[in-house]
């Protein structure tokens, strides 16, 4: 049996959830061979367990021990790690966001592309979710009718200031390149291009350190224009408590709500917007029946993602997230975020060397000084069991 030799590089929260479930053989024809951090001094456990440890992942790279590798550093290394990672001939996984901003996505995509064997993914894991595999199915199947309106509150994201203090990295256009959207909601945002595509216009309201000792966007409200004449609007936070996870889809054909692990479906008996024209009563509305969609939670989404990893890479199964999907939601996140520093409206395909550009002042202009405080030890996991 064929099988892929994985190499994990950043060996931090995410970094050794994926290596639990790959030491449990969680996914089938994947073997965990390699961790590689720069903090390799504290990966003891894992060389005990005969796994390879490195200091440099660009030397795991070409080491000739890995078939594939995940990426899971901060957003920067994505970039610089996954190119070479291609140029190696290897099959790589990258953790979200694929790059910090797209100007470097499309760079990362451009060598994926020039190396078709080899397979790019996106670790955006909501994907395999049955809630989101469903609704995207209606909207598909044109059960929902024409789309109208899309509203997705976000904000159960709360993050506090030991959470921003535990990494250098963490909320800073140095080592992030953004907060809430870049990092935490950009799972949503994949999700929502997933569903609908991309809107042609965006106006972004964010509060840089609104609410935390950070830099970068804690409190974001967005305005979206599809082109079909749809509109949208998009709330995130990582302030607040209890916190809010509503979406909500409009179609001329009913309205989809899902929120406390509900998914509902109040479906309209015929268009409304065809009954707006026929109907005889100006005070009247179509018929309506309730639907419950019924759903279960993916058990182990992040394990699910990299068995189709695997399929791709062996088998040329397609990708439930291929990285060229990934340019979408850091197109969205930021779109949003140089709408609202500029204080005006941004159209889509973003202008990504423009915000590059920006990016590059905001560095440039930090004044932030960072003070890390190593956590304690915490369940991650907590974090996405949402
Ligand atoms: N898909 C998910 O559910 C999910 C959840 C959390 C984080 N993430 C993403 O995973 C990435 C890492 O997040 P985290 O919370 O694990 O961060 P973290 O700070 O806990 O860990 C990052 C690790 O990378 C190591 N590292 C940094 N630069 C490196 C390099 N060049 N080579 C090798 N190792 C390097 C650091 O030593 C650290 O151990 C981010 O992109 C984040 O957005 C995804």
């Amino acid at each position: 049996m064929k099988t892929i030799r994985i190499g994990i590089i950043g060996m931090g929260n995410i970094g050794r959830h994926h290596a639990g479930y790959l030491l449990d053989r969680k996914v089938a024809r994947c073997e965990l061979v390699a961790v590689c951090s720069t903090s390799p001094g504290k990966l003891d456990s894992y060389a005990a367990k005969g796994v390879q440890v490195w200091g440099d992942g660009l030397a795991l790279i070409r080491s000739g021990t890995v078939d594939a590798v995940l990426i899971a550093t901060p957003h920067y290394d994505h970039t610089t790690l996954g190119i070479a990672a291609l140029e190696a001939g290897l099959h790589v996984m990258v953790e979200k966001p694929i790059s910090a901003h797209k100007a470097d996505a499309e760079r990362l995509l451009a060598v994926a592309s020039s190396r078709p064997g080899q397979v790019l993914g996106g670790m955006f894991q909501l994907r395999v979710e049955p809630r989101y595999q469903k609704i995207r199915r209606l909207l598909e199947s044109g059960e929902l009718g024409r789309l109208v309106r899309v509203n997705w509150i976000n904000t159960d994201w709360f993050r506090t200031e030991a959470y921003y203090a535990s990494g250098g990295w963490r909320a800073t256009w140095k080592g992030e390149g953004g907060g809430v959207l870049l990092n935490q909601c950009l799972h949503n945002l994949d999700v929502l291009s997933w569903m609908l595509g991309q809107p042609s216009r965006v106006r972004g309201f964010c509060g840089f350190g609104r609410y935390h000792g950070i830099e970068v966007e804690d409190d974001v409200t967005a305005y979206f224009e599809y082109p079909g004449g749809a509109t949208g609007v998009f709330v995130a936070s990582t302030a607040e408590a209890p916190g809010t996870n509503r979406l909500e889809i409009v179609g001329s054909r009913g309205r989809l709500v899902l929120e406390d692990g509900k998914l509902r479906f109040t479906r309209n008996d015929g268009d409304m917007l065809e009954f707006s024209r026929s109907a005889k009563g100006g005070f009247t509305k179509p018929e309506i029946w309730n639907v419950e969609i019924p759903f279960e939670n993916a058990a182990a989404p992040h394990a699910q993602l990299m068995e189709n990893f695997v399929a791709a890479a062996l088998d040329g199964a397609p990708l439930i997230a291929p990285g060229s999907d990934g340019v979408n939601s850091v197109e969205l996140a930021n779109a949003i975020v140089f709408s609202a520093l500029e204080g005006r409206e941004v159209e889509l395909p973003l202008d990504a060397l423009a915000w590059e550009r920006r990016l590059k002042e905001l560095i440039a202009g930090s004044r932030l000084e960072k003070v890390v405080v190593a956590g304690g030890k915490e369940d991650f996991a907590a974090s996405f069991r949402r």
